[in-house]
This record gives structure tokens, C-alpha cells and sequence, in this order.
């Protein structure tokens, strides 16, 4: 544990005694099974934390639970009760910020660098949600049957949320799912991902701390197989909200059928970030870059196909690649690295498959391509920052989701047409392009199929504004009204009054 030591963690309980346990009803409890599972840290391949293997009698535990809540003190909670305290959580949260982005960085490489970033993205989504807490309302709305009737809708919150999250960000993954629960008044399992389930834990702790009343947060670590999949079936969640792979989105559509439940998926995607050769250069090619290279790749929605107009795209995808041969790739616990790993030798394996079909397929490899190995990164799941020139349309890495720092740089001659093969494609999650063209962005934000398009820039995000996919990319916001609309039910209500 040195570099847990050296960067503030120190002997973390949870790298101890307390990560062996589930959370549930208020209590740490151990899994029914008895079984734990042992993680890594992926920079240096380690063993870091044995975690409870939760499975389908944990969940049920934990869906009883929230059920139980829902109609407990929870139910008496008034909004701004509920905006108390997911205030009183943002502050916790805030004050323990540094801890949890060094039990991420531990736990699934993220380097602790990019903490300043993820503050607003966490803690100010608590505090939007607060705000969210007192602003929930229904209607009245005018009628005309005969007679008097007076008619209006009431928004009430959904019931118990069954939250799956990945393991790419689970610190913001976690809060994204708790915080419109606690703002809406429904409870919620969640679910973290069997590689980084470190903060979600800690979350849980602190949402005790903040006088979250048992049973309201309760949080499962497991495989997705079976605690995944029992929480997706279960007959008494009223909703899941998912974020991971479009595979799995699949999976959790067919496994919601029993009861019919509410689902939001945010899924992966195949994002174009499109450069016009009118573009600031000097601006898009560190946004081109970290479009893709930020958190190793591991981003839903990063821009990995590049498309480059032709005039520029010599110069301009060489400025890519020497961009990505500066950045400091290194253990995600020390401050000074850029790009932490993968987060595991699993995929690992998948995105150094890929930069090798990359080459058999003929592109030509302008950085990286492979994995890195120079001292202490062998032992850890390091790949090089890469950059494929002479990507065409139809090759593999230009349609699959790699989930690395692997960007295929395709080049383009005119508008319409980039516009065309931006859209071939079965997602649509993110978009980039860059122009100093006032009416072509315009015209590009319009004809875009995705849920976000961002002119000269790439990632822009904030806790007012909606984020989610088109098409395979899923369903559903998170940010903004609608995310919190999606943890309610609108009930009309008649009432005659001649
Ligand atoms: P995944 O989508 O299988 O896992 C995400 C979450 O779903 C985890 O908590 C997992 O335990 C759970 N899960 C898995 N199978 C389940 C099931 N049958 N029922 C209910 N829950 C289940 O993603 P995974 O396996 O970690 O990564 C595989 C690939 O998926 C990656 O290489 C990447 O391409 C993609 N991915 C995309 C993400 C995104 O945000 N777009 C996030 C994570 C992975
Ligand atoms: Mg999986």
C-alpha cells in the first residue's frame, strides 16, 4: 500500500476489513453466500481489496429493504428536507472529495489529476438535485367536459430504483443515480461494478453520515451475472437506471420484462468529432486528442472516430499523435500522470486486440498501437496513447466500441457527406465539430443524430444541462429536469366539483 500511503488513503478501512462488506437496510452486512471476490489496482497489478460477492438473495434482502423504506420515515421526508440533505451529502461528499477520487484512482486507474473536473460533475450534480428536491411540481390543467371538473397532476416519486453503473467513473456514476432518487423520495440498490466498487461504498457510509434513513441508499457489490441480473429481473424494482455496455442495456431490457419496469440506459457509442479545415487548430488538437485519451478511452461518449477534412489532415492528425506522444501515462495514484491504465487485464486484452486488427485491416499506426512496458508499467494494464491514420468507413475499429485511448482518423472531403458517414452508425451518444464557421456549425448540430453535439469543444458537461443518447446509445437524460422527471410518476387526478 505505498502509494496508497504517499497520496493520503493510507490503510483506507475499506482496502481493509469494512470493503468485504454490502450495505443494507443501514447495516454492513456480509454476503448471505459468505463469498468475497478479490480486485486490483490496475496500475501497478496488485491486489488491493476483497470485496462481498453479493448475488440474487442479497438483492432481494436489499429490494425489501427499500421497499420497507419507501413507506418508513423516508415517505414523511417534506422537499426541502430532501434538499437538506442531499445538501448535507454534496458537503460530505465535497470534504471527502480528494479520498474518494484516491479510492478510484486505486481502485480502476483514474488518475487523481482529473479531480477538479469531476467536482462539479459530482458534487455540484448533488447540489442541482438539492435545488431539484423543491422545485418538483405537477399541473392544473383546463378541461372541457361538460359540467365541473376540476383536473391536475401529481408528481410522485417512482419507488425503488435498482441502479447498475459501470466501472469507468463510479464516483459520478453512483451520485448520478442517488441523487435524483434522494431528490424524487424514492430508495434505491445499487449496484457497482464487480472492478471499482471502492467509492460506492464509501458513498454509502457517507450517505448514513448525512442522515440518509436505512434502507434509502443501499449498496451491493457483486458480478453482473447474478447480482446484476437478479436486480434487472426483480419483480418489486419499479425502475432501473443502467449505464454500462449496449450489450448489457439488451440484457437488462429483456431481464425488465416480469414487471414491466421503467428502464433509462445510458450506453456506449462510436462518437464523430468532425474537423473542418477552417477550425483553430491550436484548439482542436488538444480537444481532438483528449476527446479520446481523457480516462484512458474509458468514456461513453469520447470522440473516437476522427473525421478530418482533407486539406488538413496530414498535418493535423500527426499534431494528434504527437499529442498523445507527450502525455504523462503513468500510476493513476500519483498526481503528475495524464493517462492512468486500463482498468483491467480483460480489457487490456480487448484494446490491444483492436490495435492489432487495426493494423491487419491496413490503417497506419501515426502513435502508440501497443501496450507500454518500460519499467514499472509492466506491471501495471498501460497502453499507448494511439492514433490510426487511413481509417476507412468500414473497417472494425471505425464501428466498434473499443473502449481505449484509440482514436481512427478518417478523412473527408465536404459537409454532406461527413455529415452521412457521422451518421452511419448504430449509436449516438457524443458528437465534436470544430469550425469557425458560425452557420456550418449550426447546420452540423441540427443534422447530427446524438444526444450531444459540442462545437469547439468536446465533453462539455454540467449538472443543468441533459446528457443521453440517440439510437443504440440508449434512452433516457441524465442532467438537467428531465433526469429528475424520469424517477417520478404522473398521476392525474379528477375531481368533481358541481
Ligand atoms: P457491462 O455493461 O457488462 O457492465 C456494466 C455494469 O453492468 C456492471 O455493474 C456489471 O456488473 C453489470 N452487468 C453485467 N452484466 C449484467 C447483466 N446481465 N444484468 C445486469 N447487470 C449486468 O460492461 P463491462 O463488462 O464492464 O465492459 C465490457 C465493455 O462494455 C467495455 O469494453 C466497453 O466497451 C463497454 N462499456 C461501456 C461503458 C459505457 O459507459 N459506455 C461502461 C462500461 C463498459
Ligand atoms: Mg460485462
Amino acid at each position: 500500500m505505498t502509494i496508497a500511503v504517499s497520496y493520503g488513503v493510507g490503510r483506507h478501512p475499506f482496502l481493509t476489513e469494512q470493503a468485504k462488506r454490502l450495505f443494507i437496510d443501514g447495516q454492513w452486512v456480509e454476503a448471505a453466500s459468505g463469498k468475497t471476490f478479490q480486485t486490483f489496482n490496475p496500475s501497478t497489478g496488485e491486489a488491493l481489496a476483497m470485496i462481498a460477492e453479493g448475488d440474487g438473495v442479497d438483492i432481494d434482502r436489499a429490494v425489501s429493504a427499500a421497499r420497507r423504506a419507501l413507506s418508513g420515515p423516508w415517505a414523511k421526508f417534506k422537499p426541502f428536507e430532501r434538499q437538506n440533505l442531499l445538501l448535507r451529502l454534496a458537503d460530505l461528499i465535497d470534504t471527502h472529495f480528494d479520498e474518494l477520487a484516491a479510492l478510484d484512482a486505486l481502485d480502476m486507474g483514474a488518475p487523481i489529476s482529473r479531480g477538479r473536473e469531476g467536482r462539479l460533475r459530482v458534487v455540484g450534480m448533488l447540489r442541482y438535485y438539492a435545488g431539484q428536491a423543491t422545485a418538483l411540481h405537477g399541473e392544473t390543467i383546463e378541461n372541457s367536459l361538460p359540467g365541473q371538473f376540476f383536473s391536475f397532476t401529481l408528481k410522485e416519486p417512482i419507488g425503488v430504483v435498482g441502479a447498475i453503473i459501470p466501472w469507468n467513473g463510479p464516483l459520478k456514476s453512483a451520485i448520478w443515480k442517488i441523487g435524483p432518487a434522494l431528490a424524487t423520495g424514492c430508495t434505491v440498490v445499487l449496484k457497482a461494478a464487480e472492478e471499482a466498487c471502492l467509492s460506492p461504498l464509501r458513498i454509502a457510509e457517507l450517505c448514513q453520515e448525512a442522515g440518509v434513513p436505512p434502507g434509502v441508499v443501499n449498496v451491493i457489490t457483486g458480478y453482473g451475472e447474478t447480482a446484476g441480473a437478479a436486480l434487472a429481473a426483480h419483480l418489486d424494482v419499479d425502475k432501473v437506471a443502467f449505464t454500462g455496455s449496449h450489450l448489457t442495456g439488451q440484457k437488462i431490457i429483456q431481464a425488465s420484462a416480469g414487471n414491466l419496469k421503467r428502464l433509462s440506459l445510458e450506453l456506449g457509442g462510436k462518437s464523430p468529432d468532425i474537423v473542418f479545415a477552417d477550425a483553430d487548430l491550436d484548439k482542436a488538437v488538444p480537444g481532438a486528442a483528449m476527446a479520446v485519451f481523457a480516462n484512458s478511452g474509458q468514456v461513453c461518449s469520447a470522440g473516437t472516430r476522427l473525421f478530418v477534412e482533407q486539406p488538413i489532415y496530414e498535418e493535423f492528425t500527426q499534431r494528434v499523435a504527437t499529442f498523445g506522444k507527450a502525455l504523462r501515462v503513468g500510476n493513476g495514484s500519483d498526481p503528475t500522470t495524464q493517462i492512468g491504465p486500463l482498468v483491467s487485464a480483460e480489457q487490456l486484452d480487448r484494446v490491444t486486440g483492436y490495435m492489432a486488427l487495426g493494423r491487419r485491416e491496413g490503417a497506419r499506426p501515426l502513435s502508440g498501437g501497443e501496450r507500454l512496458t518500460q519499467g514499472d508499467l509492466a506491471r501495471g494494464y498501460f497502453v499507448a496513447p494511439t492514433v490510426f491514420a487511413d481509417v476507412t468507413d468500414g473497417m472494425r475499429i471505425a464501428q466498434e466500441e473499443i473502449f481505449g485511448p484509440v482514436i481512427s482518423a478518417i478523412p473527408f472531403t465536404d459537409m454532406d457527406e461527413v455529415t452521412q458517414r457521422a451518421n452511419a452508425t448504430p449509436f449516438g451518444l457524443g458528437s465534436g465539430v470544430w469550425t469557425r464557421d458560425v452557420g456550418k456549425a449550426h447546420r452540423m448540430a441540427r443534422s447530427i443524430r446524438a444526444g450531444s453535439v459540442w462545437v469547439n469543444c468536446y465533453q462539455a458537461m454540467d449538472p443543468a444541462v441533459p446528457f443521453g443518447g440517440y439510437k443504440m446509445s440508449g434512452y433516457g437524460r441524465e442532467g438537467g429536469k428531465q433526469h429528475v422527471e424520469e424517477f417520478l410518476n404522473v398521476k392525474t387526478v379528477w375531481i368533481r366539483t358541481d
